[in-house]
């Protein structure tokens, strides 16, 4: 309410919260904090898993920062803004996520000190990115080359970042599993190398072990043979695809038939059936011995095609349909009269195999190599499903590297090596912005001081022991978490990351941390009351959706705000 010549103006709605300036930038800061203090733990090897239960008891055992945050509900905006980091960083590089969350918390932590300090955030916010320019700078030049030819250098990332995972264990075969699909179906245009993980097709069933987890160059589909009268099995396969049903189509409109003698029913009856042998005979004689059809197929039909022995397969999905017909090179037909032998699919093998309870369909050693799947095998649901994004993630870092060609050695080196870096580049700025950066830095020693607290490592320790040896140039020192020494280069103990993963995590915590620090205003509009049982919707107030567009938050402070 605003006062205007004593009469009040009403500006917002009954029930509308607002908190300002200090209140709001210091209650927003302390809710982000929280939400990076939650998922600390899971950094590293060494990091704990969270089990998550949903509102419906639905129950997630994951390590991944973005699912974590996915599944927690949170409600404060500010806390909300760190999931989007979360969700920024999963889908621009696939990994790293716990990675961002906790260096948004520590900047901010940082910048609230500052804050106290009477600096003004905007001073804040330009020295953020400034260092973060900056670091990108130092990382880059730091970084080693890598690519598809590089496999080693692949299998260590992908190994990496699965070592974090609940399919650690497993990890040196998945990576090579993952490395292969990665080839399969990376290609060059223009000479740059591009990957689209999303043709690296992923089939999931809970049972047998994460060990019997397979590659398979093909396809699979969810479907069993239609009648058990027909072949199980076929090498060198002639594929059919139909988009059209193997049946008598029914007419539009309801039609009344008079017959008037039994002669007329058989008459009827014969009709039917020469329609379909019809049909069938137009299959056979093209060559196919295997029909994917994406509608129906009558029993009539069914019986004609097992007596031709040809294998059958109906209501096959329209997009699996066109994912075959690339694999396999088969048109996909729509009239029966148009099928000629050229344009059938191949297989060198199509089979039914029985997977747990469900029978599954395998085309394999296809046309097009680019046909890949993974079969994700696992005890339980939740392993399969942890596998699943374990595996998205290997596959993500896979395509990082083999599209961007760095790498950088993990376990804290990256991080702590920008950071003295950083403090070298802080002294030839001067002023408060030289303290902005600075505070960046420190910020960034929290990646090896959290993975070496989660390792039960002493924190300080580790730290100046590192410091030392980064002192003497060894740009990749590190700590293996798994072994517990210092390492000279950290590409020795295998611990390989993508470059861009990393900074990623600077630009996308910056943003965040930038985008926070700039709010001095909440206005939270009032919740319209929910019917019972409905999950508890948060809708952030206006203006605070999203991170993308944050160049369009109204930055800075009134005056004499601080
Ligand atoms: N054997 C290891 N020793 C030390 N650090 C490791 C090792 N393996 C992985 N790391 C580090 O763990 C961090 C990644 O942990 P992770 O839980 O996957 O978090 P994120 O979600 O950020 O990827 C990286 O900093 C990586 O370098
Ligand atoms: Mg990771």
């Amino acid at each position: 309410m605003a006062q205007l010549g004593g009469t009040p103006i009403i500006i917002m709605k009954e029930g509308t919260q607002r908190t300002r300036g200090r209140d709001a930038m210091e209650n927003n800061i302390a809710a982000a904090i929280v939400i990076a203090e939650a998922i600390r733990t899971s950094l590293g090897p060494r990091g704990m898993d969270k089990m998550l239960v949903d509102q419906f008891g639905d129950v997630v055992i994951t390590n991944d920062g973005a699912t974590i945050l996915k599944e927690i509900d949170v409600q404060h905006p500010a806390a909300k803004m760190m999931v989007e980091v979360a969700k920024t960083q999963d889908s621009e590089v696939g990994d790293g996520t716990t990675t961002s969350v906790i260096l948004t918390g520590e900047l901010l932590k940082r910048a609230r000190k500052l804050l106290e300090q009477k600096i003004h955030p905007t001073v804040i916010t330009e020295g953020f990115r400034k260092a973060a320019e900056k670091a990108v700078e130092i990382l880059d030049k730091m970084s080693i080359k890598s690519g598809i030819d590089d496999k080693e250098g692949l299998i260590n990332a992908a190994m990496t970042c699965m070592g974090s995972k609940i399919v650690s264990e497993s990890r040196a075969e998945l990576a090579k599993l993952c490395m292969n699909a990665i080839e399969a179906v990376a290609e060059q245009i223009d000479g740059k190398w591009v990957v689209d993980i999303d043709k690296v097709q992923i089939q999931k069933k809970a049972g047998d072990s994460i060990d019997d987890t397979k590659l398979i160059k093909g396809i699979i589909l969810d479907k069993e043979v239609v009648s058990p009268g027909m072949p199980k099995t076929i090498k060198d396969a002639k594929i059919l695809l139909i988009q059209s049903a193997i049946e008598i189509e029914k007419t539009e409109f309801d039609a009344k038939l008079q017959i008037t003698s039994p002669e007329q029913i058989q008459q009827f009856l014969d009709e039917e059936e020469r329609m379909l042998r019809d049909m069938v005979n137009k299959i056979v004689n093209s060559g196919a011995n295997v029909v994917i059809c994406q509608k129906g197929i009558d029993d009539m039909a069914q019986h004609f095609l097992s007596k031709a022995e040809v294998m059958a397969i109906r209501r096959v999905k329209k997009s699996d349909i066109e994912k075959l017909s690339k694999a396999t090179g088969g048109m996909i037909y729509t009239d029966f009269d148009d099928i000629t032998p050229d344009k059938l699919g191949y297989g060198g093998l199509v089979e039914e195999r029985k997977i747990m309870s469900d029978k599954w369909i395998f085309i394999e050693e296809c046309k097009d190599p680019k046909a890949v799947v993974i079969l994700i095998r696992g005890g339980t649901d939740l392993i399969v499903d942890e596998a699943d994004r374990s595996i998205h993630d290997a596959l993500c870092v896979i395509r990082d590297v083999v599209e961007d060609q760095k790498i950088v050695g993990g376990g804290g080196a990256p991080e702590l090596e920008v950071a003295i870096q950083l403090r070298d580049y802080a002294s030839t700025l001067g002023g408060r912005e030289q303290l902005a950066v600075e505070i960046f830095a420190d910020s960034l020693d929290i990646i090896p001081k959290t993975l070496a607290e989660n390792a039960g490592l002493d924190q300080i320790d580790i730290l100046m022991k590192l410091r030392a040896a980064h002192q003497k140039g060894n740009k990749f020192a590190g700590f293996d978490i798994e072994t517990g020494e210092l390492i000279n280069n950290m590409m020795d103990a295998k611990v390989v990351e993508p470059t861009v993963v990393k900074i990623q995590a600077i630009k996308s915590s910056v943003e965040a941390a930038s985008m926070i620090l700039r709010i001095d205003d909440v206005i939270a509009g009032a919740k319209s009351a929910m019917p019972p049982g409905m999950p508890p919707g948060g809708g952030m107030p206006p203006g605070m959706g999203g991170m993308p567009g944050m160049g369009g938050m109204g930055g800075g402070m009134p005056p004499g705000m601080m």
